[in-house]
């Protein structure tokens, strides 16, 4: 279980914070009396979830509006984030989906999604850590996916770059043995969120996923605080155990294969 001894002191830094995921993030860690940084890219948003959970639990909470794929703007917050002293935990949650062939989806947002899945968390773990390790206390939450073992047709930008921050997120691991800072890649299969109402997942059909491999935002953010010493964090058992097996490299050609949604229309 996440320690929260002083947690009036200690600030949350979560990224994305608007979105499904992030505002469930937001809602828990308030209640369990953080001080909040609430980042997203539409400060009327971020105004109302501030104002929401300020009317309900007494938390302190900032709010900074970054889009976080212009990187002159990352770059302004990492070295903001690199002077506060406070902060335990970082929530680096901010992303989105495709569901298109590789060659039909523009460069652009090929690149903007490497910025937001890649290089923002990179930048903002680098910003975060060297203050954690001073104080040896911390925590820093990736959001990635289990599409990072499904490198399949239509994500393949997706799976590519989840796939990255668990990597990075491991070796890091590795790096902060035998201090008390913390990192995880939390590896969520479907989560009930607006994810996949935007026009880029148009093409996604939802409805041909299996119930049992969706789970609730709540229980995301449930098992992500409650398994913050673990490296990777897989909510919900029948994921965990399919995610096991996934990951075993006999079982890719076949991942490749069932995992693919729906062979997205050529254009
Ligand atoms: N939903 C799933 O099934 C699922 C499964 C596995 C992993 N995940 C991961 O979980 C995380 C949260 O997703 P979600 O399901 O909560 O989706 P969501 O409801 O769409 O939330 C994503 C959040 O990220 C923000 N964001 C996107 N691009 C941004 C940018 N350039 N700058 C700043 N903020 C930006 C969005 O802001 P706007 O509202 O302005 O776009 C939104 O607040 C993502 O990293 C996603 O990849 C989701």
């Amino acid at each position: 279980m996440f320690v929260t001894n002083n947690s009036q002191e200690k600030l949350a830094v979560i990224t994305g914070a608007t979105g499904g995921l992030g505002s469930r993030f937001c809602w828990r860690l308030a209640d369990q009396g953080y001080r909040l940084l609430l980042i997203d890219r539409n400060q009327p948003a971020l105004d109302a979830l501030a104002a929401d959970i300020t009317n309900d639990c007494d938390a302190g909470i900032e709010t900074k509006c970054v889009n976080l794929v212009d990187e002159a703007a990352v770059t302004a917050l990492a070295d903001h984030l690199a002077a506060l002293t406070e902060i335990a935990l970082l929530v680096n949650n901010a992303g989105f989906g495709q569901s298109k062939y590789f060659v039909d989806i523009d460069i652009d947002n090929h690149i903007d999604m490497i910025n937001l899945h890649v290089h923002t968390p990179v930048r903002l773990c680098h910003a975060v850590l060297p203050g954690m390790l001073a104080r040896n206390g911390g925590a820093i939450i990736n959001v990635a996916s289990l599409s990072a073992w499904t490198p399949c047709a239509g994500i393949v930008q997706y799976s590519a770059t989840k796939q990255y921050l668990v990597t990075f997120t491991e070796a890091v691991s590795e790096e902060l043995k035998g201090t008390d800072v913390t990192i995880q890649a939390l590896c969520p299969a479907f989560i009930k969120t607006d994810f996949f109402a935007t026009d880029a997942m148009s093409t996604f059909e939802a409805q041909r996923v299996p119930g049992w491999l969706w789970v609730t935002p709540d229980d995301v953010v449930s098992d992500s605080l409650k398994h913050l010493d673990r490296v990777i964090v897989v909510p919900g058992l029948a994921c965990r155990m399919l995610g096991r097996l996934m990951r075993m490299p006999a079982a890719r050609p076949f991942v490749r294969r069932l995992a693919t949604n729906r062979r997205p229309e050529r254009q």
